[in-house]
C-alpha cells in the first residue's frame, strides 16, 4: 500500500462541511471589508523567501522544501504568503499604483516542521494584505477582520495578543539592553537560544523551551524603548481596539518567526490548541515593499491556519452534508423513468442521487440513509404505469402518493426551497 508523506493529510468529505464553513465564513467577511481575491502561486524562487523572510528566521534556515528545476533554478513551495503576495504586488504595475490596495489569499503553504496536531508540513491558510495604508486605523481593521471570522465562525474562548516591535530607528537600542541581558545569563540558555543571541537576539523572546521561561521574567521590556512614532501608532491601535468587540491583551514577549515585521505584531491564541496555540497571526511590514524593489510602502496583514481553526471547531454541528433526493427504482421501465426524473430534479436544483445496480427496496433505502437524502421517491411498477410516484420522507417515514408531473412543486412544499 503506497502511503502519504509525514504531516500531510488528506481531507474526507466528512471533513469538508466545516473547512468550506470556515473559508466561506472568511470570503464573506473580506468582501464586507472590501477586501479582492489573489491567486499567487505555489511555487517562488527561493530568493522571494530568503529575502522577505530574514535568512535566520527558522522557516528559512530549515523548514523550506526547496528543490532544483531542471534548469538548475532553486525553486520553493511556498511556506506562507505574505512574500508571495509582496512580490506579485511589487511586479505588478497596475495594482501597486493604486492608493490602498486590499487583498486576500487562501490555499496550501508547506513547512518540513515536526509533525503534531495542529502542525503539519502541509497546512492551508487564508490572509489578508492591505498595501499603501501606514495609519494605525488600518492595523485595527485587519485585526477587526480577522477577530469578525473568529467570532463568526464560532470560535469564541480566545485571546488576542498584541505588541509592537519598534522600527529600525527604535529597535536597534532594544536588542542591545536585549543582549546585555542575556549575555549575563548566557549559560543558562538552550542551545538554540545560544546561537540566537549570536544572530538574531529578538528571537530570544520566541523561546518555547521550559528552561527558557523564567529568563524573560525579567528581560528589557520594547515598549520602553519605542520611538515617539512608534509609540504613537501602537496607542492609537489599542485605542481603536478598545472602543470595538475585539478585546485584546499586551504581550511584550510577541515578537514573532518572521524578520519582516515592524511596530504592531499580534497572535490569536487558544489554550485547547495546546503547545501550537496560535490560529492566526500577522502585524505591520512597512519596509517589505522596498526590499522587493518597490516603493516605500506601508503595509500590514494577517494569516490563519484553517487545520488549527478546525480543531477548534471540532464539537461544532457541521452543517448537513447529505443530499436532498434518493430515487428508488425496481430496474427495467422503472429504472428508465427514475434516470430521466433524477436528470430532471438535478435541473431543477436538487441534489438526487440513485443506484441503477440494485432493485431491491431494502439495499437501495439504506443506501439513501447512507448518503443523508432528505426524501426517498419511489418508482415501482403500480407508480409507472399509473403515472406517479411515492415520495417519503426518510425523517418521519411520511408517504405520499404524488403525480410525476407535478413531483417538483411537492418537492418544493416539502423542502421549503
Ligand atoms: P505565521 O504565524 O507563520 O504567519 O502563520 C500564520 C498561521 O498559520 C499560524 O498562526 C498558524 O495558525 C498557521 N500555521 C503556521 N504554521 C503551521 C503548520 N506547520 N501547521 C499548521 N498551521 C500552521 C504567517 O504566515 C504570516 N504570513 C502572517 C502575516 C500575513 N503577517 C503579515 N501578513
Amino acid at each position: 500500500m503506497l502511503s502519504k508523506p509525514p504531516g500531510i493529510e488528506d481531507i474526507f468529505p466528512d471533513r469538508i462541511g466545516i473547512r468550506n464553513l470556515i473559508t466561506d465564513t472568511a470570503r464573506d467577511v473580506f468582501r464586507l471589508y472590501n477586501y479582492r481575491e489573489i491567486i499567487i502561486p505555489v511555487m517562488e524562487f527561493t530568493e522571494v523567501f530568503v529575502r522577505g523572510l530574514g535568512t535566520d528566521t527558522d522557516i528559512v534556515t530549515k523548514e523550506m522544501f526547496t528543490f532544483e528545476d531542471r534548469g538548475g533554478r532553486s525553486l520553493t513551495l511556498r511556506p506562507e504568503g505574505t512574500a508571495s503576495v509582496v512580490r506579485a504586488y511589487v511586479e505588478n504595475g497596475e495594482y501597486n499604483r493604486l492608493a490602498t490596495c486590499k487583498l486576500f489569499y487562501a490555499g496550501p503553504m508547506f513547512r518540513a516542521e515536526r509533525p503534531q496536531k495542529g502542525r503539519l508540513r502541509q497546512f492551508n491558510q487564508f490572509g489578508a494584505e492591505l498595501f499603501g495604508g501606514g495609519d494605525p486605523y488600518f492595523d485595527f481593521e485587519i485585526i477587526a477582520m480577522m477577530d469578525d471570522i473568529a467570532k463568526r465562525t464560532g470560535i469564541d474562548d480566545y485571546t488576542l495578543l498584541i505588541n509592537s516591535i519598534g522600527c529600525p530607528a527604535c529597535r536597534p537600542d532594544f536588542v542591545k539592553a536585549l543582549t546585555e541581558y542575556y549575555t549575563g545569563m548566557k549559560h543558562l540558555l538552550c542551545r538554540d537560544c545560544a546561537s540566537r543571541l549570536e544572530r538574531n537576539p529578538l528571537r530570544l523572546l520566541d523561546c518555547k523551551q521550559d528552561s527558557c521561561q523564567p529568563l524573560k521574567k525579567d528581560s528589557p521590556k520594547i515598549t520602553s524603548f519605542l520611538c515617539d512614532g512608534c509609540r504613537n501608532h501602537h496607542e492609537s491601535v489599542k485605542a481603536y481596539l478598545s472602543k470595538s468587540a475585539a478585546a485584546f491583551t499586551e504581550d511584550h514577549l510577541l515578537v514573532r518567526g518572521l524578520d519582516y515585521y515592524t511596530r504592531t505584531t499580534f497572535e490569536f491564541v487558544a489554550t485547547r490548541l495546546g503547545g501550537q496555540n496560535a490560529f492566526a497571526a500577522g502585524g505591520r511590514y512597512d519596509n517589505l515593499v522596498e526590499t522587493f524593489g518597490g516603493k516605500p510602502t506601508p503595509a500590514v496583514g494577517f494569516a490563519a491556519g484553517i487545520e488549527r481553526m478546525e480543531i477548534l471547531l471540532e464539537e461544532r454541528p457541521v452543517p448537513a452534508a447529505g443530499i436532498d433526493l434518493f430515487l428508488v427504482h425496481t430496474g427495467g421501465k422503472t429504472l428508465e423513468r427514475a434516470v430521466s426524473l433524477c436528470s430532471m430534479l438535478r435541473r431543477e436544483g436538487y441534489s438526487t442521487d440513485l443506484d441503477p445496480g440494485t432493485k431491491g427496496f431494502k439495499s437501495q433505502f439504506k443506501k439513501a440513509d447512507r448518503e443523508g437524502a432528505l426524501l426517498a421517491i419511489v418508482i415501482g411498477e403500480d407508480e409507472l404505469s399509473a403515472g406517479t410516484c411515492t415520495v417519503k420522507d426518510l425523517k418521519s417515514g411520511e408517504q405520499t402518493t404524488v403525480r410525476t408531473d407535478v413531483i417538483v412543486g411537492h418537492i418544493y412544499n416539502k423542502l421549503g426551497r
